[in-house]
């Protein structure tokens, strides 16, 4: 139908008659000639219709908004004075001679301009005219480009492409699970897999030795901007690799993607950080490097001062007292603060202390704060000192049950980095390593899997036993800017540390046959060492794209509530459906639809 491309053209194809295709973008009558924009996914160029081509000049006037056209005429240079240089083909223009309408379109229920703030359940409703929109075009062009390079390193480096199930039994990835009902066993159900990691692993056990997908995962969690009930992962497993080698050839991958995709020369190395100093430093296991402000333990100082908040935390074992130093922030006002200290309550922090370092020599005349008339000199000397405090600074202090003061003081760290624009450099990966195995859930009484039960200890069975919360597993995280991009570990390969992971886990010998017998099973011959890990591909290209949500990434995203409002799913399905599945509703809804948002 078309020679070239609309946004494709330029001045190489000048004196040439060229067909294109697309969309009209812009139509303008200017004084008895005719512009119109036409777009497709190469981008736009400008046509120009005289009123002299009587018969073309008559179908340009009717024509409206994202009408499909199809148009040929003679390619030209543009006059002085109206060349374009932000627009590839904006040194030139096309003289029509045939418009031949393809489709008309009624009037879209928004713009299709990339700036334009629209409604996002009314993007989501319409998602086939949100992707005309050319920031959506070149997102998905970036993740065509990332799938593309990571498929051509893997292929390179000898991984095999293998498809696992879908339709299968419960994964535990932390996650609940999206379950099917089966028609033909009654009363049985497949869950779709929270990753494909069992099967993964029984490939490694098969002698595959190098695996990856690109693969749907589905996960019923709470929704962010960070995560969807379905999203894509970069699945990869390895057999007789370390975790040294396997990171160091995933480093290897990610910098080729990103020196590929959008020209960015990450680090030659990536720094590795122990989970311990993460947490300890930054107060979350997946620190934005790019923020230069850090948690400064303070419960030593605070042990014996006359202030309970303070004193109670530093006297308990599972308590934290942190300063968090902010530079040349002083002049952050009350309501500043009293925003702030709103914020870190949402995290459950009970308040949040501070201290204006207004003249550092004046001594505690120089301090201006709530909380310095509780504790003698020597005790705020101490506490400047170990923060490192200047004049014009200001410290905010967090108090409480470790768990509280990490996650508001963490999320505070990240708010004042953003909203202060403190961040140094662009991209900041880190290797987040020596997770802990397990953490205790005090409200079940019972240990958790960190990673998932899979993971091997750094340790062998006898210590595993004898010391639960103490033993480090062998897994690692990549961090990307604060967000964690990818996860994996080396598995554990022998059925009895497996049948001891699931004891200490509290998964009885019979729930650990019911559920994993068939992994016990294959573990049993000849499971060689192996690991892997799966990056979350749609986290990978909303960095890429600096897109705020994995949603602007993922051409038919669900909504906060896990809907799709362009096709209305979840949806009810038939009475004999759910007869044929054995299935009835507890409350059975009748007539009305399912809630959509
Ligand atoms: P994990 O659960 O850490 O590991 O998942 C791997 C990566 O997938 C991404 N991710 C998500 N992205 C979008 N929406 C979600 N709901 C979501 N959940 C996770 C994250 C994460 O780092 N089987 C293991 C991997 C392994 O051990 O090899 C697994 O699934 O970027
Ligand atoms: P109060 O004496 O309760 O008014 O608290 C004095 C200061 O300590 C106020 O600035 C509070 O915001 C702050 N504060 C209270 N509880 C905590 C806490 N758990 N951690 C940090 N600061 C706190």
């Amino acid at each position: 139908m078309r020679t070239h491309k609309c946004g494709e053209l330029n001045t190489q194809q000048l004196g040439e008659t060229v067909s294109i295709c697309g969309w009209v973008h812009r139509r303008r009558d200017h004084g008895g000639v005719i512009f119109i924009d036409l777009r497709d996914r190469a981008g736009l160029v400008q046509v120009v219709v005289d009123p002299d081509v009587a018969d073309t000049f008559a179908i340009a006037e009717n024509v409206r908004s994202e009408y499909v056209l199809k148009i040929t005429g003679l390619v030209r240079v543009r006059p002085t004075g109206t060349v374009n240089a932000n627009m590839h083909s904006g040194a030139i223009e096309i003289l029509a001679n045939e418009i031949e309408v393809l489709n008309e379109s009624e009037t879209p229920p928004f713009p299709i301009e990339s700036d334009i703030e629209v409604n996002e359940e009314l993007r989501l409703r319409y998602r086939y005219i949100d992707l005309r929109r050319t920031a959506m075009q070149e997102k998905m062009k970036v993740r065509r480009d990332v799938t593309r390079t990571l498929r051509n390193f893997l292929d390179d480096n000898e991984f095999f492409e293998i498809e696992t199930p879908y339709l299968t039994k419960a994964t535990p990835e932390g996650a609940r699970d999206y379950i099917v009902p089966s028609r033909t066993h009654e009363n049985a159900f497949f869950a779709l897999p929270q990753s494909p990691q069992l099967y993964k692993q029984m490939l490694m056990i098969a002698g595959m030795d190098r695996y990856y997908q690109v693969v749907r995962c589905f996960r019923d969690e709470d929704l962010r901007a960070d995560r969807q009930p379905e999203f894509t992962q970069l699945d990869i497993e390895t057999s007789f690799m370390d975790e040294n080698e396997i990171m160091e050839v995933m480093e290897e991958m990610i910098r080729q993607l990103f020196a590929k995709v959008i020209n960015v020369e990450l680090d030659a190395e990536f720094p590795r950080m122990s989970y311990q100093e993460s947490v300890s430093r930054f107060g979350v296991d997946r620190p934005d490097l790019r923020i230069p402000l850090e948690l400064v333990d303070i419960a030593d100082d605070m042990k014996a001062v006359d202030f309970k908040v303070f004193s109670a935390p530093a006297n308990d074992p599972k308590g934290r007292v942190v300063a968090l130093r902010v530079p040349n922030a002083s002049d952050l006002s009350r309501k500043d603060i009293d925003e702030l200290t709103k914020f870190v309550s949402i995290y459950g922090a009970k308040g949040l202390a501070y201290i204006k370092v207004n003249d550092l020599a004046a001594g505690l005349e120089g301090l201006q704060s709530p909380i310095v008339k509780f504790a003698p000199k020597e005790v705020w000397d101490s506490v400047l000192a170990k923060t490192g405090a200047q004049t014009g600074d200001l410290i905010f202090f967090g108090a409480d049950k470790a768990t509280i003061v990490n996650e508001a003081m963490g999320a505070l760290r990240v708010k004042l980095g953003q909203d202060l624009k403190l961040m140094v450099g662009e991209w900041k990966p880190v290797w987040v390593v020596d997770f802990p195995m397990f953490d205790w859930d005090e409200k079940s009484g019972r240990f958790n899997a960190i990673h998932h039960p899979f993971t091997a200890p750094s340790c062998s069975v006898e210590d595993l036993v004898a010391n639960p919360a103490a033993a480090l597993s062998r897994a690692y995280d990549l961090v990307l800017n604060g967000t964690e991009v990818g996860g994996g570990s080396i598995r554990i390969n022998r059925t009895s540390m497996q049948q001891t992971v699931f004891g200490i886990l509290g998964i009885g010998e019979e729930e650990a046959r019911e559920k994993f017998g068939f992994l016990l099973d294959a573990l049993k011959y000849g499971a060689p060492p192996h690991g892997g890990l799966a990056f979350g591909l749609d986290r990978l290209v909303m960095l890429m794209t600096g897109s705020s949500s994995i949603r602007d990434v993922i051409a038919f995203p669900k909504t906060q509530s896990a809907a799709c409002p362009l096709v209305s799913a979840p949806a009810v399905v038939t009475d004999e459906q759910l007869k044929e599945l054995g299935i009835r509703l507890i409350k059975p809804f009748g007539k009305e639809k399912v809630k959509q948002d």
